[in-house]
């Protein structure tokens, strides 16, 4: 059977596309069959799928969301689905429809705050939620204090602010396919792993 995994958090500019597109390439290079679902109208997920021919991605919206998951979800090992940053009604259904959800997030408390209707939206459709901390900065206690506000709900690997991710997503490529050996390749790796962890 298929997993479908969901990028979804309200505020933009958290990450998830760009989360998405890494996780992508590193579930694609360990031999799965990846297809992409593209819930956001802006259609960036889209725009970088389009420059490489190895993952189908289909645009959707509203009604068509459900029943576009369902069809990718028969002709993949696993689907990735990537949200618009309001939430309403087609997030719901999205949600109720995964396996699971990984929310990114900037470790900032204003943006761990902005967390809160996605985390409740997961718990009252019972699909597991972790939370992604990504572009946290090499020193300081951000990574700290979101785990005492998030608990459990929190991966323990995170994404640094690099560049190179930045650099990859223009180009139609992950980190791990301009530089495998950089330190942005190594964190997706880490977060891919601890992601296949749950079950
Ligand atoms: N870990 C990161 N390091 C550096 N830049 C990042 C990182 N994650 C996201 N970005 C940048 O932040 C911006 C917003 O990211 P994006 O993936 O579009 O967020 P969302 O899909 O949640 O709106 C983009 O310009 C992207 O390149
Ligand atoms: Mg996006």
């Amino acid at each position: 059977m298929s997993r479908i995994v969901t990028f979804a958090q309200q505020k933009g500019g958290a990450g998830k596309t760009t989360v998405l597109t890494q996780l992508a390439h590193h579930w694609l290079a360990s031999g799965l069959k990846v297809a992409l679902v593209d819930l956001d109208p802006q259609g960036s997920l889209t725009r970088w799928a389009a420059m490489r021919s190895d993952m189908a991605c289909t645009a959707s919206s509203d009604w068509k969301a459900g029943s576009d998951i369902r069809a990718a979800a028969r002709k993949a090992d696993l689907v990735l689905v990537d949200c618009p940053g309001n939430a309403d009604i087609l997030l719901r259904a999205t949600i109720r429809d995964s396996d699971l959800v990984i929310a990114p997030s900037q470790p900032s408390m204003m943006d761990l705050w902005a967390l809160e209707p996605v985390l409740e939206m997961a718990k009252k459709e019972k699909t597991p939620l972790r939370v992604l901390l990504n572009r946290v900065p090499p020193t300081g206690r951000a990574a700290q204090d979101a785990r005492e506000v998030l608990g459990a709900d929190l991966l323990d690997q995170h994404l640094g602010n690099r560049v190179i991710f930045q650099q990859a997503f223009a180009m139609g490529k992950a980190a791990a396919e301009l530089q495998p050996r950089s330190k942005a390749a190594i964190e997706v790796s880490a977060v891919a792993a601890e992601i296949d962890a749950i079950s």
